[in-house]
């Protein structure tokens, strides 16, 4: 089995905010991150795909057909936008760094043609990301 692991990035803004609450308190929980006018990320999304190597390719599976699945699925999607706003499907969602990667995983997990989805790792800055690993390996 091997691991095969493709890097994007893309750049959008948010504001953490938690609709059922007031305002003071999605300041209380969010800080500055729920400042009304929201604020930008330049994220780095990590998909890494398993399987076994093809004897016909010798790949697991062609690095820029899964480029090309993660663009056409998430990045044009979500690069340049308002992450509360501009995304079908984020309406409705707070996005943090943790429903980001869960919602971009439902977006991709039947859209790989070989091999299996197998982790995604969603960086919100160089030093904070999480990892997830789809409901079933938890
Ligand atoms: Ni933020």
């Amino acid at each position: 089995m091997l691991y095969i692991t493709k890097k994007m990035v893309f750049s959008a803004s948010h504001r953490l905010y938690n609709p059922l609450l007031s305002d003071e308190e999605n300041f209380i929980l969010f800080d500055k991150c729920s400042n009304p006018s929201g604020h930008g990320h330049n994220y780095t999304l990590e998909v890494t795909v398993n399987g076994e190597v093809q004897e016909k390719t010798g790949y697991v599976i062609d690095m820029k057909k899964l480029k090309y699945i993660i663009k056409k699925e998430i990045i044009d999607k979500v690069d340049h936008k308002n992450l509360n706003s501009d995304v079908d499907f984020l309406i409705g969602v707070n996005p943090t760094v943790e429903n980001l990667v869960l919602s971009f995983w439902k977006m991709l997990e039947n859209k790989i043609s070989n091999g299996r989805l197998y982790k995604m790792r969603l960086y919100e800055t160089d030093s904070s990301f999480v990892d997830y690993y789809g409901n079933e390996k938890i």
